[in-house]
């Protein structure tokens, strides 16, 4: 892991900067969202996708650099453009272990990857803020279908839903997984936006926490998989996602959100020295309106490029049409101007 006072060092240098990252789906809303904040961009991409990210007119980074392997982050080039990284799904995956060892400020808390990383941490950051999670399972003790989830599976992808301990032990085996408690409700992903320095939003302990949006996945086969029982099949459930929807939340629940979020983000000053910016944690809702967590993604998420100009939420913060995209770059910027830029990267 880099050190936090050779990233403030680089930053102490950073006459300007520019926002750089992994040319993605997300990477759209983050360049478009600095063009509108008047931030100069930098597309960091593989030569087979480069015709792809040019072909968005308005989203286009304003340079690209051109890469073999996402493990190979041009850490020279970048530090020379004085860019901060932001970081999305894809970089944290593609750049994998390389990402902790970035020698270039990464907006955010590289931190907290090591409690995103690991399932039973996220768990046990889920507990300590005092929001409920589905049930971890024994494989002795499972009675009923429970849901086996396997490190690193990404987008629901290869989990397995087993009905019984010798079920498990015929198709699991000893394979790593966690066993979890199969909740019936209603799926909502909440995308909040933490800032020590804005004062807008919903305070928390250390600072403010505004509500960019919620989206809904779709997932296949789980999503549809109605039609194919009406039509008289049996297909296992599967979770590998297709896309987003987008989602307003039925009254009550909206301040139960605020206060997950508050919480999620207090915790995470305790336990790593917070998390900063966006922050997604996925949700179930069960029909007595409980609300049940079970993942933590301490960064922009894919569905918020459902609101590409802003949500159902973010309007009631910003006049204008305001991504995470541009809220991040807005934040950036402000933080600059500000000289606060070293407490919400690293
Ligand atoms: N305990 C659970 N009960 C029911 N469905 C779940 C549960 N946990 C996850 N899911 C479903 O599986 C999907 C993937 O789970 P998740 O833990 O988020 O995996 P990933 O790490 O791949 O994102 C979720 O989006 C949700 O639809
Ligand atoms: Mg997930």
């Amino acid at each position: 892991m880099v050190t936090k006072d050779k990233i403030d060092a680089i930053l102490a240098d950073y006459k300007d900067f520019k926002i750089a990252t992994i040319c993605s789906h997300s990477s759209l809303q983050i360049f478009r969202g600095a063009r509108q904040e008047g931030i100069k961009t930098i597309g960091i991409v593989k030569a087979d996708k480069k015709e792809l990210y040019e072909s968005f007119t308005h989203a286009k980074p304003d340079e690209f650099i051109v890469v073999d392997d996402y493990s190979q982050i041009p850490e020279k080039e970048l530090l020379e453009k004085n860019a901060i990284i932001i970081p999305h799904g894809s970089f944290v995956e593609y750049s994998g272990e390389n990402f902790e060892k970035l020698n270039v400020p990464i907006y955010g808390n590289r931190n907290s990857v090591i409690w995103e990383r690991s399932r039973k941490k996220m768990f046990e950051w889920l507990h300590k803020a005092k929001i409920k999670t589905p049930k971890v399972i024994k494989p002795d003790e499972i009675t009923g279908p429970a849901l086996v989830k396997f490190p690193g599976a990404k987008g629901g992808r290869g989990y397995m839903i087993v009905s019984s301990y010798e079920d498990f032990q015929l198709r699991v085996g000893d394979r790593e997984c966690m066993v979890q408690e199969f909740l019936v409700g209603v799926r909502a992903y909440p995308h909040f936006f933490f800032s020590p320095i804005s004062d807008s939003g919903y305070k928390t302990k250390q600072g403010r926490l505004e509500l960019m949006g919620v989206d809904r996945r779709v997932e296949s086969s789980a999503d549809e998989i109605a039609r194919a029982v009406s039509a008289g099949m049996k297909p296992t459930m599967s979770f590998t996602v297709i896309g987003n929807e987008p989602m307003v939340l039925r009254e009550s629940l909206l301040g139960e959100y605020m206060e997950i979020g508050k919480r999620v983000s207090e915790t995470s000053f305790d336990l790593f020295g917070g998390m900063f910016g966006p922050f997604c944690v996925e949700t179930i809702v069960t029909e007595d309106l409980e609300i049940y967590a079970f993942e933590i993604s301490a960064r922009i998420v894919a569905g918020t490029n459902v609101y590409p100009d802003g949500s159902q939420y973010s309007l009631f913060y910003y006049d204008e049409p305001m991504s995470v995209g541009r809220r991040l770059a807005r934040e950036l910027k402000v933080a600059f101007k500000k000289k606060r830029l070293s407490e919400i990267v690293y």
